[in-house]
């Protein structure tokens, strides 16, 4: 029952955009929409860690939040930085494992690094968090709008965001009552491209812009506030959200 006066309801499962109080842990939160996760989490009052590889050094730090170097790969590092923070509400993982290629440039350990790195590092961050997690809590993981429209030179990457999207399904049965979700994005404006020359990026964005249904490229902060919406709605669980902007109904960029 919801108090109409007050808005709270007697179970406490309030699906209101507030993490005050909440204890947030962002995988991949150095950059993108994970660094972007970050700041959306901390401004809706949460108490946020940051974790990555690079060095605190070479971080752009947001304030008030409590940044952790780990890979996301190494189970004793993920292991130890749980069992430092203790106790949390909400898990997201965008951490990635870099750039996929075309199938005949690829041997058996590089087609492997992308199981590692995306599949595994998600199950990792899981696996020791979800012991952790405060009753209600969350787990989001992030894949790819390529897992249902492949691209040319991405198929390591394709299976890897598919599997995730499988473990998010299944974790959601298994974890409950805690939530377990994905985001799908397509192209969105991150250092992710930083591969590409600025002319390039820029190019692809303008192609981007002219074949989404939306006609922009995403932003890491439409990501992040998707990422709260699924942090703070007690009732969505195993849902892979899309933030592709329309990008896989249509003839694209490939
Ligand atoms: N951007 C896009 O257009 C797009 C489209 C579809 C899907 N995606 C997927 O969305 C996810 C997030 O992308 P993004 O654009 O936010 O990328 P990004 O800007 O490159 O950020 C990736 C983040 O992951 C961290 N990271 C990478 N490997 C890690 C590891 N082993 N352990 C811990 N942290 C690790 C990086 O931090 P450190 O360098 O500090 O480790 C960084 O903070 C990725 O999985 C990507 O494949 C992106």
């Amino acid at each position: 029952m919801t108090d109409l006066k007050t808005g709270t309801r007697e179970d406490g499962l309030e699906a209101r955009l507030t993490l005050t109080g909440r204890r947030v842990v962002v995988f991949g939160g150095t950059s993108g929409m994970g660094a972007a996760t970050v700041r959306a989490a901390r401004d809706v009052g949460a108490d946020v860690v940051s974790a990555g590889r690079r060095p605190l050094s070479e971080r752009r730090q947001a304030e008030g939040v409590r940044e952790m170097v780990v890979d996301s790969t190494d189970e004793e590092a993920v292991r130890t930085l749980f069992e430092s923070i203790g106790e949390l509400d909400h898990l997201v993982v965008t951490a990635s494992p870099g750039q996929s290629g075309r199938l005949l440039d690829q041997d058996l350990a590089q087609a492997r690094s992308f199981m590692d790195g995306k599949f595994f590092g998600s199950w990792t961050c899981a696996r020791y968090a979800a012991p952790r997690l405060r009753a209600r809590g969350s787990i989001t993981f992030v894949t790819g709008g390529s897992v249902v429209r492949p691209r040319i030179g991405a198929s390591m990457i394709t299976s890897a965001f598919a599997a995730v999207e499988g473990l998010t399904r299944a974790l959601a049965v298994e974890l409950g009552p805690l939530r377990v979700n994905a985001i799908r994005p397509s192209y969105t404006d991150t250092e992710f491209w930083g591969f590409l020359s600025g002319e390039e990026r820029e190019d692809f964005r303008r192609r981007v812009a002219e074949t989404a249904p939306v006609r922009r490229a995403g932003a890491p902060e439409d990501v992040a506030q998707g990422a709260i919406f699924l942090m703070t709605n007690p009732q969505v669980t195993g849902t892979i959200l899309e933030f592709t902007g329309g990008d896989t109904l249509v003839d694209n960029v490939n």
